[in-house]
């Protein structure tokens, strides 16, 4: 099966932080991978604006090591690259100064097409881009803004940035990135749930047992350490990637697949979550920070060895009971857990079914396994079905647990594309379905806010673990306490 390319429509996508990292890791890489698959039409291009001054063939030099850095070889080809880099111009623009806008202005000219401004830089600036552009006239009915995480540190600086932006750009025109939206499995999700009329009635209180999702990576803070220590895990992955799963696997059925309508049905969700305060935060969530240890068999350093902060108390691990107060909800627990320099990296939803009501084989019916739908966000992104047959053969009846792939890998040509390469072609398409509302943003704040004051007041302090461990042994007490393990998520 190879995927359907549909060219979008005509654009100039600018990247404020046009030399930064996300612009070479992510942003470069993945317009490659839209232009070499043909769905960047003539005319569209790419503008890099940073402070420092640099001609474009200097910006088209950063690019082409980008590609050559970030992207498989065997996707690299000659003549699509030059094409590629044909389409890049630079501009360098002050976002605290006048210098450059006019500049801007007048490589965008005055051509009605979809522009879209896509804010790579500290959300500290996006007031000061935001302002900038509106003074000079840079934004039309046709103009989009694009930002991602960090929206705020909590709920009233988010409240604060969507304000700044809000000024300017009208709801509709704002696409705030949450990059676990544009994976495969997490729009495959969608499909399985509302394409499907086996699980539907099924997808219940009544049917489920307890969801479980894990999030684990084995890199360490990799040099971010400056953002991360402020942030830990609570608001660098729960607040948005994981709290975005929970939303997806939770929600009702929209009645359409519109933005507004998936997006409605999300926020429900999570402004059902059950606070989780200081009467509460000790018993459902467990914090961890990494020590030194290994990975992948070579030793690797402990987190307070990797920032500046010696006294550190930031968790680099979370797990955490969470549960939905809905009729279709009530007393199914949703494990989440996320963490660094964890043994694998893998990042998969585990929707865990009761048990049969009654046990008609006797005592072969003791091999019996309650089923389970595995979806695996990555690696190997796929979805498996773990469901009982019968062990071939003759003689005495004996079950088998077996799964039923879907795994993608096998079913596609080409690897699943990143998740920046969709999500930026929405922003082109203007559709809103896999970017966060404002008020989903501010929601999973109100949600989150209470929890991180409860570990203030409460004074919980991060359970420390070995660096290649699954963390803290709370964290497996925590479900076991409920009678139910963790899925050993295998990489
Ligand atoms: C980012 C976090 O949002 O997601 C990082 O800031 C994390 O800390 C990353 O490593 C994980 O993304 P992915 O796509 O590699 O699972």
């Amino acid at each position: 099966m190879s995927s359907q390319v549909i060219p979008v429509e005509e654009f100039d996508y600018v990247v404020f932080g046009g030399t930064g990292d996300l612009a070479e890791r992510k942003l470069i890489p993945a317009l490659y991978h839209r232009h070499a698959a043909g769905q960047i039409v003539d005319g569209s291009r790419i503008i890099g604006a940073a402070r420092s001054d640099m001609a474009t063939e200097a910006y088209r030099d950063f690019a082409r090591k980008a590609l050559e850095e970030h992207v498989r070889r065997d996707l690299l080809d000659a003549a699509d690259v030059d094409s590629f880099l044909a389409r890049l111009a630079y501009c360098a623009v002050d976002a605290k100064s006048d210098k450059g806008w006019a500049e801007l202005k007048a490589l965008l000219g005055d051509e009605d097409r979809v522009r879209a401004y896509y804010l790579a830089v500290g959300p500290s600036i996006f007031g000061d881009i935001a302002d900038r552009l509106d003074q000079n006239g840079l934004i039309r009915e046709r103009s989009r803004l694009v930002i991602e995480k960090p929206i705020g540190k909590d709920l009233a600086s988010a409240r604060a940035l969507n304000a700044v932006v809000g000024k300017h750009f009208r709801e509709d025109q704002i696409f705030r990135i949450d990059h676990y939206l544009g994976k495969e499995t997490v729009q495959n999700l969608m499909v399985l749930r509302f394409a499907n009329a086996l699980y539907q009635p099924v997808w219940n209180a009544a049917h489920i047992d307890h969801v479980q999702i894990t999030v684990a990576e084995t890199i360490g803070v990799e040099g971010r350490g400056d953002y991360y220590d402020k942030s830990g895990a609570i608001r660098d992955m729960v607040q948005n990637h994981l709290l975005q799963l929970l939303c997806l696997v939770a929600m009702e059925p929209p009645a359409s697949i519109e933005a507004n309508a998936v997006r409605d049905e999300k926020l429900k969700v999570l402004r059902s979550l059950k606070p989780v305060d200081q009467d509460t935060v000790g018993q459902v969530t467990v914090r961890g920070q990494y020590k030194a240890g290994a990975a992948h068999g070579e030793a690797v350093p402990g987190y307070l060895d990797e920032i500046e902060d010696k006294g550190s108390d930031t968790e680099t691990f979370v797990a955490i009971k969470a549960e939905i107060e809905t009729w279709r909800w009530a007393g199914v627990p949703f494990y989440l857990r996320t963490g660094k320099r964890l043994p694998s990296r893998v990042s998969e939803i585990v929707v865990q079914f009761k048990p049969v009501p009654h046990n008609v084989f006797g005592k072969a019916g003791a091999e019996m396994h309650p089923n389970r739908l595995i979806l695996r966000l990555q690696p190997d992104e796929g979805v498996r079905q773990s469901i009982m047959i019968k062990d071939p053969g003759p003689g005495g009846l004996r079950m088998r647990d077996v799964a039923l792939d879907m795994t993608f890998a096998e079913n596609f040509e080409a690897d699943a594309p990143d998740a920046y390469e969709r999500l930026l072609l929405d922003v082109i398409r203007g559709n809103q379905t896999l970017f966060m509302r404002r008020d989903e943003v501010e929601a999973a704040w109100e949600w989150i806010d209470p929890l991180i004051d409860g570990w203030a007041s409460t004074a919980q302090k991060t359970a420390k673990y070995t660096a290649g461990s699954w963390g803290p042994t709370a964290s497996i007490a925590l479900i076991e306490r409920d009678g139910r393990t963790w899925h050993e998520a295998e990489g």
